[in-house]
């Protein structure tokens, strides 16, 4: 079959946090596609660039610009080629501004187009778009991922409550993603239920619906998650384990890391050994960006000293090949966090798995903290095998768009026959969270 594009439509929208983003229609024969681009808060200064129109109107954030490249020079460019062949779609888009990170017409037009041919196509061939996106692997079978649920907030996303970004849950021994989800709600209402006790608010929620709290320290916090984990009846470690994301791209003063709710500034090597520490005593499975988006040396030091748990790259890789690439050549980190918008095509987020998933780096396909309605990136876990999701925590629309849509694949894929779980085993052998990859 052929889906030939015919039709290409913009719009401004707003993201979750409120601010303008870009929305996109893509109709092609016998069918049509609609996408909503999320937008970073803690973003890496190598992602795609984010097209903004400056000016009064929203504070100097509105879209329009983008929008009008969509309309014009975007929808020409893809107009008449069949979005069945998602790579010549992004090729187009790429043809028409070949600058580095779309600098001309903005990443933010470029996915919003690219994202809606996607499930266009996958609309027109009436298949689910975790299958369309799975046929496109060589017929890889549908996996469902372990999710990475974010239960306290800090940094960008709470007014800077605590240094470390994300404290999440990983329900490690559950053994199903319905069961995993379950539990992470559990640890969410026990973490609430000891904030309450503790004298802090539950009511106010941060960007990603974590709960933000002006803890004493980080460890404090590391403390309070892991005995919201024995409290909902889980163990620590083996049934439910903890991530964090420090983002510390956000923390860099200079050559040195500072920890503004403690009062304290560290050398690389120092806060690497604090890292260390926190692993040794917290269940801890997972720790993202705990160096600096350009700190090679120190992540070099971080991936020996860390790396019998997952250390993932966001800021780091920005699902760059490019990056990754050289973080695989020099052994750094040994997954990766994967963000369309931070690339800007669907190939282009394709890619970068592919390439960690030939390197035997994990992958975690991850939402942004300013999110949409959009549910494409459950179906993109599914049917590209990530193994792994991190979208936020069990509240707030935008983030439920996605856990809904994953519990609504597993059921059907249950009724069909069963469903297929990263999480099963996910602690087994040692560390190989979401066992990603190729079927
Ligand atoms: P961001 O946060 O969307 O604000 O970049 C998500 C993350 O850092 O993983
Ligand atoms: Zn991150």
């Amino acid at each position: 079959m052929t889906a030939l594009i015919t039709r290409v439509d913009a719009w401004e929208a707003l993201d979750s946090r409120g601010n303008p983003t870009v929305a996109c229609a893509v109709e092609v024969a016998g069918g049509q596609g609609q996408a909503v681009v999320p937008s970073g808060a803690s973003t890496g200064a190598h992602e795609a660039v984010e097209l903004r129109d400056g000016g009064d109107r929203y504070g100097g954030k509105g879209v329009l610009g983008a929008v009008a490249n969509v309309q014009t020079v975007l929808a020409e460019a893809v107009t008449g080629i069949d979005a069945d062949d998602q790579h010549a779609v992004d090729e187009a888009l790429r043809a028409a501004d070949p600058t580095p990170g779309f600098g001309q017409v903005g990443a933010n037009a470029v996915l919003a187009v690219s994202l809606a041919a996607c499930l266009a196509a996958a609309d027109a061939e009436r298949v689910p778009l975790y299958r369309w996106l799975a046929a496109g692997s060589a017929g890889a079978t549908p996996l469902l991922p372990l999710p990475m649920v974010n239960i306290l907030s800090g940094g960008a996303h709470a007014g800077g409550a605590i240094d470390v970004q994300d404290f999440l849950v990983v329900p490690v021994g559950a053994d199903s993603f319905a069961q995993a989800v379950e539990w992470a709600w559990r640890v969410r209402r026990a973490a609430a239920d000891l904030m309450d006790a503790a004298g802090h608010g539950t009511a106010l929620v941060a960007d990603e619906g974590g709960l933000a709290a002006p803890f004493a320290s980080n460890r404090a916090a590391l403390e309070l998650l892991t005995q919201a984990i024995e409290r909902s009846g889980l163990a620590p470690g083996s049934d439910a384990a903890v991530a964090i994301d420090v983002a510390a791209t956000q923390l860099v003063d200079g050559d040195r890391y500072a920890l503004a709710s403690e009062g304290r500034s560290l050398g690389a090597d120092e806060w690497v050994a604090e890292l260390a520490d926190w692993c040794a005593r917290f269940p801890i499975v997972s720790i993202e960006d705990p160096l600096g988006e350009d700190d090679w040396t120190g992540w070099a030091t971080a991936t020996k000293a860390l790396g019998h748990v997952q250390v993932l790259g966001d800021d780091l890789f920005v699902t760059n090949t490019e990056r990754l690439a050289r973080g695989v050549e020099e052994g750094i980190a040994n997954a990766v966090l994967v963000k369309p918008n931070q690339t800007g095509t669907v190939s282009g987020a394709r890619r970068v798995v592919d390439l960690a998933q030939r390197s035997g780096y994990a992958t975690v396909l991850s939402a942004r903290s300013g999110e949409t309605e959009d549910a494409w990136l459950a179906d993109m876990a599914v049917g590209w095998r990530t193994g792994q999701i991190k979208v936020g925590s069990v509240m707030r629309s935008e983030r439920t768009a996605k856990w809904n849509r994953l519990l609504r694949i597993e059921a059907e894929l249950d009724r069909a026959g069963g469903s297929d779980y990263a999480g099963r085993g996910a602690l087994e052998p040692a560390i190989r969270l979401g066992a990603p990859g190729a079927p």
